[in-house]
């Protein structure tokens, strides 16, 4: 069995034409402030037909300072940081609580990019985590309002029974609160662009925060 994983792995490619257009990438014309050209990368995932480009590695550390990682949606991105959303209870958002930084991770295999994202994370106030939730589907309510996230589940019965009662809740009361949904923002010191090259002279252009501005580094691969 082990073998069969093996010869699948070396029958895998990255960046298969077929799947993947390298754009050209000329860091000295990239802007002063990361968040722009984030913007502009993410538009131009999209642009490109990548899939969930708005789903994200979050990295964060336990008490001990252990890594953990996981899947999260990406929110926003403005002047108050990369925005993602979850329960302030859960595995990750007591990591939060007690060392409040974090990382991200996107990649865009379409185009060969990945941008990493480094920075202390604040949660946004109550009201203002419950406005973003109130503003998402249904579902997000309904898997929100189920809660006990990252607890032991006894059977899938019994969380059949929570989340078929927390989708008629969400149904009937669109603005039911829920008191651990906790919007977090994290404000980068550092973001990294990687663009992918045929030849493997992959372009890495990254920012640090300085008092008031960025600095720009290009590094090497
Ligand atoms: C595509 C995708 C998107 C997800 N988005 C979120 C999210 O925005 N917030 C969240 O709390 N969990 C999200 N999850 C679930 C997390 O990956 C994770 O299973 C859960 O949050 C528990 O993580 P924890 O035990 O580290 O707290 C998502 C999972 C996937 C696969």
């Amino acid at each position: 069995m082990g073998n069969d994983l093996h010869e699948l792995l070396r029958s895998l490619r990255v960046w298969d034409p077929a799947v993947t257009a390298l754009p050209d990438f000329d860091p000295a014309s990239a802007p002063a402030d990361p968040l722009a050209l984030f913007t502009t990368w993410f538009a131009q995932a999209v642009a490109a037909g990548q899939t969930e480009p708005h789903t994200m590695s979050l990295a964060t550390a336990d008490e001990e300072g252990l890594p953990d990682v996981r899947t999260v949606m990406l929110h926003g991105a403005d002047a108050s940081g990369w925005s993602f959303a979850t329960h302030v209870d859960s595995a990750k958002g007591r990591q939060l609580t007690a060392r409040p930084y974090a990382a991200l991770g996107f990649y865009w295999p379409v185009q060969g990019r990945q941008v990493r994202v480094r920075g202390p994370v604040t949660a946004a106030p109550a009201h203002e985590g419950q406005a973003d939730l109130h503003a998402r589907s249904t579902g997000a309510l309904a898997a929100a309002l189920t809660g006990r996230q990252s607890q032991v589940l006894d059977s899938l019965e019994e969380l059949a029974r929570a989340s078929e009662s927390a989708w008629e809740r969400a149904r009937r009361e669109p603005d039911a609160p829920v008191p651990t949904w906790t919007l977090y923002h994290l404000r980068p010191d550092r973001v990294e662009f990687f663009q992918g090259d045929a030849a493997r002279r992959h372009v890495r252009l990254n920012y640090r925060r300085t008092g008031d501005g960025w600095n720009q580094d290009l590094l090497w691969p």
